[in-house]
């Protein structure tokens, strides 16, 4: 298996140049079932849950040519499509759930297994079955109960749906399939997040009518077809771009972040500003300086979009692991992730947890160590822990971060990190 060996590193210094977004692309390639014309995606990162959903994609009988040389992917879903997602493939990626609605839409009806809980949850699916079943589609409540969702409708007729919690992947199915529905769907308490509005963009690009994609209430007008789309550019991966930005800050350096959208960081600016970090938005890009003023601690509670990203949560608290003072760190929308917690603490952080809380105590200076990577942004965290900490620290599974972050090691190490990945 592969490893990390990361040493402790000078200050981040230079500039990197964020990729698409991961959590953007995905639902917009879900979106290419919904229509049997070419689609151009663009800006899309080289990740292997990019390659799981293209591998779905060619599953279920669409074609998906990569050109990674320009992070181009071509998605023609033409002829017959297959209403079933393989196991094998499912239980790889999560988010593969976001076909459920194109799928049955396309072929009347989607078999996907669900493939359980993960390292940071649960991940139940009933809001996305809820805002579904509104639209007229059944659910086979006994594969359900053996965690298959089995899905069919003839045709879906628009209506009026609250979600309970601002899911993003059910906000994401909701207005896939109400696209093509009959009359309007009203979607209200629907996630705000940016790739929302990215994938409202490319559905409306399609030819779909939705209105409201990054406020609270969602209009989607049903039409009779979609159509291809010739060129659809995927908007930046802040969660990326935030983490370059706790690394910068966290070794003192200064970095220039480029293809960067800062009003999908207000939270995470204003959080580091608060920290001492210096931002400045420049015609570049964003400039991130750590290395003016001392680290001071701060208060993170994580919220739906536009609150701070429970995505940003474990990079982060890599930071408050050696700022000034005392933090509080409160995740309120995943219920078990905190796995990265115990990760920090081989390295000495001291971070003592009480069920969504953690009091880091920070002033600690970190050693290095064997550590693991608990999910995707958590392997991201104790990399940027090993940087700052004294002597070499392991990261193993980091599979993880592959799935998430496009040529990590070699953007760390093009701003001066030391930081090698090794095969086992
Ligand atoms: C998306 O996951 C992202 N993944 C996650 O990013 C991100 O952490 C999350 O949104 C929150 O921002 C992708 O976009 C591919 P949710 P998703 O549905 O859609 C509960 C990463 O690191 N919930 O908004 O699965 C759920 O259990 C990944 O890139 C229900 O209870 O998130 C969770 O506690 C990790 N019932 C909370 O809502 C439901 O029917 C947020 O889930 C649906 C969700």
């Amino acid at each position: 298996m592969a490893k990390f060996l990361v040493q402790k590193s000078a200050p981040l210094r230079g500039e990197v140049t964020i990729s698409g977004s991961k959590n953007a692309v995905l639902p917009i390639m879900a979106a290419t079932l919904l229509t049997d014309e070419p689609c151009v995606i663009k800006d899309v990162p080289a990740l292997r849950d990019v390659e799981v959903m293209c591998s779905l994609l060619e599953s279920l009988g669409a074609s998906a040519e990569r050109d990674t040389d320009n992070s181009t992917v071509c998605i023609t879903a033409s002829g017959d499509i297959s209403h079933e997602a393989p196991f094998d493939l499912v239980k790889m990626m999560r988010a593969s759930i976001l076909v459920l609605g194109a799928l049955i839409l396309r072929t009347g009806r989607a078999v996907i297994p669900l493939p359980g809980g993960c390292a940071i949850g649960k991940r139940p699916v009933e809001l996305h079955l809820k805002g579904l079943k509104a639209l007229g589609v059944v659910i086979n409540e006994e594969q359900l109960a053996r965690g298959v969702v089995d899905a069919s409708a003839d045709r879906l007729t628009g209506n009026t749906i609250y979600l309970d919690f601002p899911s993003v992947g059910a906000t994401e199915v909701i207005i896939m399939a109400a696209s093509l529905a009959e009359g309007t769907t009203i979607l209200e308490n629907a996630a705000q997040e940016p790739e929302i509005v990215d994938l409202a963009n490319f559905l409306n690009k399609m030819g779909a009518r939705i209105k409201g994609a990054g406020t609270d209430t969602i209009k989607i007008e049903g039409v009779e077809k979609l159509r291809g789309v010739a060129s659809h550019h995927v908007i930046p991966d802040r969660i990326e771009a935030g983490t370059f930005m706790v690394g910068a800050v966290m070794t003192r350096g200064c970095v220039l972040i480029k293809n960067v959208l800062p009003d999908h960081l207000k939270a995470v600016i204003a959080k580091l500003r608060e920290c001492g970090a210096e931002i400045t938005m420049t015609d570049e890009g964003m400039i991130v300086r750590g290395d003016r003023n001392p680290i001071n601690s701060t208060d993170i509670k994580t919220l739906p979009y536009p609150g701070f990203p429970t995505d940003m949560q474990s990079p982060f608290m890599a930071l408050l692991t050696i700022a000034s003072g005392p933090s509080v760190v409160i995740e309120t929308v995943f219920e078990n992730r905190f796995m990265h917690v115990g990760e920090f603490n081989r390295m000495g952080a001291n971070i003592k947890t009480d069920g969504n809380c953690a009091i880091i105590p920070g002033g600690k200076v970190l050693q290095g160590a064997q550590v693991v990577a608990t999910d995707l942004r958590a392997g991201a965290a104790v990399v940027l822990t090993g940087l700052v900490a004294e002597g070499t620290t392991e990261v193993s599974q980091i599979y993880h971060v592959d799935r998430g972050y496009e040529n990590f090691v070699s953007k760390l190490r093009d701003l001066g990190a030391n930081i090698m990945r090794v095969e086992e």
